[in-house]
């Protein structure tokens, strides 16, 4: 992540590896279950290189998901095309194989052996490892897969707050284990993606979003603290002034809104700012999509920035549409 300074901007996507690919929509097809295709070492490294072939992004991403941690306790998650993932109900700490954290750290053996394929292949960039905030894979273990407007979550933080925290306990505990071994097989920096931030509000945020994302970055950064880490509250607002405040993060990656003042605060902290081309006028393209790659470039052109989008790549994208923001963002490297 060093390479973002005040006369380079990186950029890689959000889900860079990806169905807006048909070199990945060939490889998908190959394997039934999505998670088969995750726990392919072979098969995943490939993937997660197939966006640098094409692009030469500056970072890769580990093919992988975040769900793999719930499947890893015991609860059972497959993906069903169309619909997204489905979970199998779960009653609490009881259901799930935390007893052993480390038995269940076995079966993500295959992602480590990945790590260690795609260091072999390529040396010279950069692999981001990563997992889900612990609230935002709780979040599709309570509601069991996705849902549109997650009321059983919003309801069970407040009628079983004392269970919920004692999983987001257990997910801390076995993302940080996942993560130092990410580290340890090859990845040079992480993010920890909690996409459903935005959900909560007051002492929820306090303690679900920033106490579980301060804990499982300071059980990280023990072990490795030269490792940067990535954060991404998505839908926090202005309480992401909050966030990091409290969680030591190197970089936040933004999504379509955040408040003015974090760009001067981010400087001050020495905090690197990812984002936020929005999905929508990648897929759009045209003058749309030039003038809002050219104003993101200019808003963060004081700080250390590195190009996103602001939540994953759509599977509608038109390819060129990847090229030409990569196009502009190239030559506005040059000029500086
Ligand atoms: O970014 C990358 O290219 C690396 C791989 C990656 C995937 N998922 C691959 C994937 C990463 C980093 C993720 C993170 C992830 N997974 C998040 C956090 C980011 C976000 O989007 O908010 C979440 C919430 C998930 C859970 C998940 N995985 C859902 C809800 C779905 C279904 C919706 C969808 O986009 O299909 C997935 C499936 C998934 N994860 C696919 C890919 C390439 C598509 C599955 C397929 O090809 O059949």
């Amino acid at each position: 992540m060093d390479k973002a300074s005040n006369i380079y901007t990186p950029v890689w996507f959000m889900r860079q590896a990806g169905r807006y690919l048909p070199e990945y929509k060939k490889i998908r097809k190959t394997e039934k279950n999505f998670l088969d295709l995750c726990f392919n070492p072979k098969k995943a490294a490939t993937i997660s290189l197939q966006p640098i072939e094409r692009f030469d992004f500056d970072y890769i991403i580990l093919f992988s998901d975040i769900l793999v941690i719930p499947n890893a306790l015991g609860q059972k998650v497959s993906f069903k095309e169309s619909i997204g993932p489905i979970l199998d109900p779960i009653n609490g700490l009881q259901d799930l194989k935390q007893l052993n954290i480390n038995e269940s750290l076995k079966t993500l053996q295959p992602v480590f052996e990945t790590i260690k394929l795609i260091k072999e292949k390529e040396k010279k960039k950069e692999l981001i490892g990563f997992c889900g905030g612990a609230f935002t894979v709780l979040t599709y273990m309570i509601q069991g897969g996705s849902s549109k407007n997650h009321l059983l979550i919003k309801e069970k933080v407040k009628t079983e707050r004392q269970k919920l925290l004692e999983i987001v306990e257990v997910l801390v505990e076995i993302s940080s284990m996942y993560l130092n071994t990410q580290i340890k097989s090859g990845v040079n920096s992480i993010m920890i993606f909690e996409s459903w931030a935005g959900l909560l509000e007051g002492q929820d945020y306090i303690d679900f979003i920033i106490k579980p994302n301060k804990s499982l970055i300071n059980k990280v950064k023990s072990k490795y603290p030269e490792v940067p880490i990535v954060t991404f509250p998505r839908g926090s607002g202005d309480k992401i002034l909050d966030f990091i405040e409290s969680v030591p993060c190197n970089v936040v990656s933004l999504d379509k809104t955040f408040p003015k003042s974090l760009l001067k605060i981010a400087k001050e902290k020495d905090i690197t700012l990812q984002g936020n081309l929005d999905p929508l006028i990648l897929v759009e393209g045209g003058q749309n999509l030039e003038s809002e790659v050219k104003k993101i470039l200019l808003t963060f052109k004081e700080n250390k920035h590195i190009f996103n989008l602001s939540h994953g790549i759509l599977p509608i994208t038109p390819i060129k549409n990847v090229t030409k923001t990569l196009e502009i963002i190239r030559s506005f490297n040059e000029t500086r």
